[in-house]
C-alpha cells in the first residue's frame, strides 16, 4: 500500500516537473512610448496594472511554476492587447483621454485589477484614496465648459421634445449588420441610471425594458434572463450661462439585447448602435460588436453588463 503511494506521488511529481518545461514566452520588449502622468498617477498604475498593461512585467517566483504561470501568460497576452500602457504616447490625445475616463470606470466597478491576481498580489489593490487621485487627475483634463449661446441651447431644446415625441426623421425601422433593429420605444422604458462622461462632454441615460425592470425587482440578474434589453442615450452636454447643464444634441443609440441562443456567438447579447438623430446603423458589418465586446469583457462576472442595481 504504502509502495503504491509513493510510486502515485512521484509520478505526480515528475508530472509536474515535466509540465514546467511547457511554457508560453513572456517577452518585455522595450517601452518607447509609455504612459506620461504625474509621478503619483503613474506609481499608481505601475504597481496594480503594469504587469498585465505593459511590456514591462515582472513576475513573482510564484507566478512563475506551472500551472500558475499559465494563467498569468494568458492574463498578460490578453491584458496587452486591449491596453499597453508602453505604447500609451501612440494613441491620439482624444483617445487617451477616453482610455483614462475608461480606466477610472473599471476600477470604480471593480473589475480592475483582475481578482484573481488582487487575491495573491495584495498589494496592487486600488484604494479608495488612490482612486480620487486618478478621477482629479482625469477630471482635470476635461475641456473646460464656457456657457453656450442661446441659439443653441433653444435648437437643443427643440430637438430634445423631437425626440421625446418620436419626431425624428426616420424613413424605414434602421437594422444594424447583425440583424438587430432599432426599437423606437425606449425612451418609455424605465431610467436605471444616469451619468455624465467627464472626458468628452456627453450626458448618458440607460433605459431598461419591462423584462430587465423585473429582473432587477426580484434580484434576477446573474445572468439576467432571456428578452431583457438595455438602450444607452448619449446627448453633447450644453450648459447656460447659470451654469445648468442639460440635454444639447443627440448623439447615439445602443442596445443590448439578451439571447442566450440566438447571440451565442457574442456572448449571449445582441449589440447595436444608431447614430445621430437620423438612426445610422454604426459598423461596416457584424464584426463591429467585437469593439463592443472587448470593452464589455472585464464586466463578465456581471453578465457583461456596466450598470448595475444598487446592491443591498
Ligand atoms: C492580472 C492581469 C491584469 C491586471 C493586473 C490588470 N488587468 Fe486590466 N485587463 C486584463 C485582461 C486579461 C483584460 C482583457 C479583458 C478581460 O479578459 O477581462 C483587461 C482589460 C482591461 C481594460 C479594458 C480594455 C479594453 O478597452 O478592451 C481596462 C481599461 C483595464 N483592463 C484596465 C486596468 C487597470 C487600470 C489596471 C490597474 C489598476 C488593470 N487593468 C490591471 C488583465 C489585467
Ligand atoms: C470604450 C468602452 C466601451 C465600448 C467600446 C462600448 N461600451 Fe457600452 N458601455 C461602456 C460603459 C463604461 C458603460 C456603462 C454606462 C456608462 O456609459 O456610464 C456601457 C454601457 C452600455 C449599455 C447599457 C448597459 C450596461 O452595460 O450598462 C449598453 C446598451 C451598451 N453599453 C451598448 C454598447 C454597444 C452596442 C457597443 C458597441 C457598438 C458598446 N456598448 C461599446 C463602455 C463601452
Amino acid at each position: 500500500m504504502k509502495k503504491i503511494i509513493i510510486l502515485t506521488l512521484s509520478f505526480l511529481l515528475i508530472c509536474f516537473l515535466f509540465m514546467q518545461f511547457f511554457r508560453p514566452k513572456i517577452v518585455n520588449s522595450p517601452a518607447s512610448a509609455d504612459f506620461q502622468a504625474p509621478p503619483n498617477v503613474k506609481a499608481i498604475m505601475i504597481r496594480a496594472c503594469y504587469d498585465c498593461h505593459s511590456n514591462a512585467t515582472s513576475l513573482r517566483w510564484y507566478d512563475q511554476i506551472v500551472p500558475v504561470y499559465w494563467q498569468v501568460a494568458a492574463d498578460i497576452k490578453h491584458g496587452r492587447e486591449s491596453l499597453n500602457f508602453s505604447d500609451w504616447q501612440k494613441m491620439a490625445p482624444a483617445d487617451q483621454k477616453s482610455k483614462l475616463w475608461e480606466i477610472v470606470y473599471q476600477i470604480s466597478a471593480g473589475a480592475m485589477p483582475l481578482g484573481s491576481y488582487t487575491e495573491v498580489h495584495q498589494n496592487a489593490k486600488i484604494t479608495r484614496d488612490e482612486l480620487s487621485t486618478l478621477k482629479a487627475y482625469v477630471n482635470s483634463m476635461a475641456a473646460v465648459a464656457l456657457p453656450d449661446d442661446t441659439a443653441k441651447i433653444n435648437a437643443a431644446d427643440r430637438q430634445y421634445s423631437q425626440w421625446r415625441k418620436e419626431q425624428f426623421l426616420i424613413k424605414q425601422v434602421p437594422i444594424a449588420p447583425n440583424g438587430v433593429r432599432y426599437m423606437p420605444d425606449y425612451k418609455n422604458w424605465q431610467a436605471i441610471s444616469t451619468s455624465a462622461r467627464f472626458d468628452n462632454g456627453t450626458m448618458r441615460v440607460i433605459f431598461g425594458n419591462n423584462i430587465a425592470a423585473a429582473a432587477v425587482r426580484t434580484h434576477h440578474i446573474q445572468p439576467w434572463p432571456d428578452g431583457t434589453v438595455f438602450a444607452k442615450v448619449a446627448w453633447d452636454e450644453v450648459e447656460d450661462k447659470d451654469g445648468n447643464v442639460k440635454t444639447g444634441a443627440f448623439k447615439q443609440v445602443e442596445f443590448m439585447i439578451k439571447d442566450k441562443e440566438k447571440y451565442a456567438a457574442t456572448e449571449g447579447w445582441g449589440y447595436a448602435r444608431f447614430k445621430t438623430p437620423k438612426m445610422i446603423p454604426y459598423g461596416k458589418n457584424a464584426l463591429f460588436t467585437t469593439e463592443c465586446i472587448n470593452c464589455h469583457r472585464p464586466q463578465k462576472n456581471e453578465d457583461f453588463v456596466f450598470t448595475q442595481p444598487i446592491k443591498h
